[in-house]
């Protein structure tokens, strides 16, 4: 898998950052922030070949809440589709840069990356940029029950990245002893990390969704507002009893609230994952 390049990763949330400062200093969903930052998104892929689809989230979502943006590669087998996704929207108290300018960035770059290699595939990859998770995991789950059961039945593995880069942050993954997992807990593995189980995020980001429909999930997180046990600040380094992000949903979640280091860790192992799934590395395994 190649090596995702984070300083294209920061670039893109410094857009993000600017996009905030010029609508009033946030990305809500309901605001106009949420639209720019969607047609920044759409506007990269577009021009790496992808064919973006807006969603209107017509039921379950904030009243004017802006849409979801689903891309989809266009080789491999469509009927072995893993989905990689991370929400578009932050709260109103700021920016929202590690929450979530870090996993939709991380994720954007990992499609140009896909995009530029053009490898064989095997199966089929759709990333999604969602609204509104903010107000209650809405965008999300308005796509997964937008779906035909057949159309579900597609989706192997669902993928969630939300606050990939906190300052204070910790190595945790989604049901880490799952199938799923074992591709993302290999690569942080293979960088000696140690990784623990995402308790703090059980139920509380877009993964969820897909979970309700029985659908494998994983993903990557740093922390939010917990704090960080003094046997973790021993084995990651960091701040004991200090929150994994300092800055969770407030003001000063800017371009300084970003963890590059883990934001590297996480868009090289999201690269990782994605090729293991779905590109056809010639060794004749399924
Ligand atoms: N989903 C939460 C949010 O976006 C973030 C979070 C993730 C909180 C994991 C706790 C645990 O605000
Ligand atoms: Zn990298
Ligand atoms: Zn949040
Ligand atoms: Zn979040």
């Amino acid at each position: 898998a190649p090596d995702v390049d984070v300083n294209k990763v920061k670039a893109h949330l410094t857009e993000l950052s600017a996009i905030a400062t010029r609508n009033g200093g946030n990305r809500r969903s309901t605001n106009q922030g949420y639209d720019d930052s969607v047609a920044y998104v759409k506007a990269r892929l577009q021009a790496a070949g992808y064919t973006v689809t807006e969603q209107p989230c017509t039921s379950g979502c904030t009243s004017g809440a802006g849409p979801n943006l689903i891309a989809e590669w266009p080789k491999g087998d469509a009927n072995n589709v893993y989905m990689f996704g991370a929400h578009l929207d932050g709260v109103s108290a700021g920016p929202g840069m590690n929450d979530n300018g870090s996993g939709s960035a991380a994720l954007l770059e990992n499609a140009l990356t896909l995009a530029q290699q053009n490898p064989a595939m095997r199966n089929r990859v759709r990333f999604a940029w969602w609204t509104d998770e903010e107000q209650g995991l809405n965008g999300s789950d308005f796509y997964v029950r937008s779906l035909s059961s057949t159309e579900r039945s597609k989706i192997k593995a669902y993928y969630n990245f939300d606050m990939i880069a906190s300052t204070n942050g910790g190595y945790f993954i989604n049901h880490i002893t799952s199938s799923a997992a074992a591709p993302m807990k290999a690569y942080w593995d293979s960088l000696g990390l140690q990784p623990e189980e995402n308790t703090e995020g059980a139920g509380r980001s877009d993964d969820y969704s897909f979970e309700r429909y029985s659908i494998p999930t994983s993903g990557y997180a740093m922390g939010a507002s917990a704090r960080k046990t003094s046997a973790q600040a021993a084995k990651w380094g960091g701040t004991a009893s200090r929150a994994y992000d300092p800055c969770y949903h407030s003001s000063c979640d800017t371009l300084t609230n970003i963890n590059t280091t883990g934001l590297d860790r996480a868009s090289d192992g999201i690269a990782y994952t994605l090729w293991q799934r779905a590109v056809d590395t010639g060794t004749g395994s399924t």
